[in-house]
């Protein structure tokens, strides 16, 4: 099959946030999807963490238990086996390992210490030195959507990521058949501000543009971004926070690290001043939960807590 890529554009994120603010615009109050290729995270870090974690996911169950998510407690850290994770209460046919920036134990949820594997051993320094180096291209990323909100550059650094909620996922999807109901990720939204997607060749992201399902297929040595409900709160609905969701029918196992660029956990989430609430296009008519980004009040910490509840119901007790 032909990958789709029409409403999904490719955007060189090295160049000038003034250059690509425009692009950016029409790509975010479209499906809220862009490629972003020209970044400099190095290629080999990327090789070397996706070789790594193939290691990691063919040891046994019992192994790969030494980190299960019930000994990360609230941190919410560590790895689920296959079925473990719902979305919108239906159990997804993937496995994976949660990881956030690496910080001492902490009576914060969703702080504290990341749990690594044994084996393989180089995995804990691939994982941060990837942290890290995405990160970075984040706050790139943030930098030239605050040009194009026809905002400051440095916006958001001043306002909502000076020390931002970082989460990183490694996710590995069992090849399903092409009949197979059941979803490698069910159809969601993503909760925080960004996420900075590196996906293996495998293929099967879909994102809901605006007349149907289009296909975001791997393009090589670009990250898929995604604007999360914390933007499409902002902004009033201008710019959108997309439902997507994964089939992998590649016959292949199928990686992807999803890292989650988010605003600092006491942050309260306002209007941005360019656009004030004007609600054009609000989202409460059929989003995936029925839920509304815009009918709430509180910190980012409040609105996350409240989503990972029902994802992870085992974890609900620990961390609310
Ligand atoms: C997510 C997500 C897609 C993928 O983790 O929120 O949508 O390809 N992942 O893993
Ligand atoms: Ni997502």
């Amino acid at each position: 099959m032909v990958p789709e890529i029409r409403h999904i554009p490719l955007i060189d994120i090295g160049r000038d946030p003034d250059d690509i603010a425009a692009e950016l615009d029409r790509a975010c109050r479209d499906t809220g999807f862009f490629f972003v290729v020209g970044h400099d995270v190095p290629v080999d870090l990327q090789q070397r963490l996706d070789a790594l974690s193939r290691e990691f996911f063919a040891l046994p169950d019992r192994e790969k238990a030494a980190i299960d998510m019930r000994l990360g407690g609230r941190a919410w850290r560590g790895w689920f086996p296959v079925g473990r994770e719902l979305t919108s209460g239906v159990p997804d046919q993937k496995e994976g390992i949660y990881f956030g920036q690496e910080r001492p134990p902490s009576d914060l949820p969703l702080h504290g210490p990341n749990l690594f594997p044994e084996r393989p051993a180089g995995l804990r320094d691939a994982v941060l030195a990837y942290i890290d180096a995405v990160t970075a291209l984040g706050h790139r990323v943030l930098r030239a959507l605050a040009v194009a909100l026809g905002l400051e550059a440095g916006w958001f650094d001043a306002h909502l990521t000076h020390d931002p909620l970082v989460l990183f996922r490694i996710f590995h999807y069992p090849p399903l058949e092409q009949r197979d109901e059941r979803w490698s990720v069910g159809e969601h939204t993503d909760y925080g501000l960004i996420t900075i997607l590196a996906q293996d060749e495998s293929g099967g992201l879909e994102v809901r543009g605006p007349d149907g399902w289009i296909a975001a297929p791997p393009i090589a040595n670009s990250f898929v971004v995604n604007l999360g409900d914390m933007l499409e709160r902002m902004t009033g609905g201008r710019y959108k926070s997309t439902p997507h969701r994964v089939h992998n029918t590649s016959g292949a196992d199928r990686l992807s690290f999803p890292l989650f660029l988010d605003p600092a956990w006491a942050a309260e989430v306002l209007p941005v001043p360019t656009v004030g609430d004007a609600r054009e296009n609000s989202d409460a008519i059929d989003r995936w939960d029925g839920a509304s980004v815009h009918e709430w009040s509180g910190t980012y910490g409040d609105y996350l807590l409240t989503k990972v509840g029902r994802v992870f119901p085992e974890l609900r007790d620990e961390v609310l």
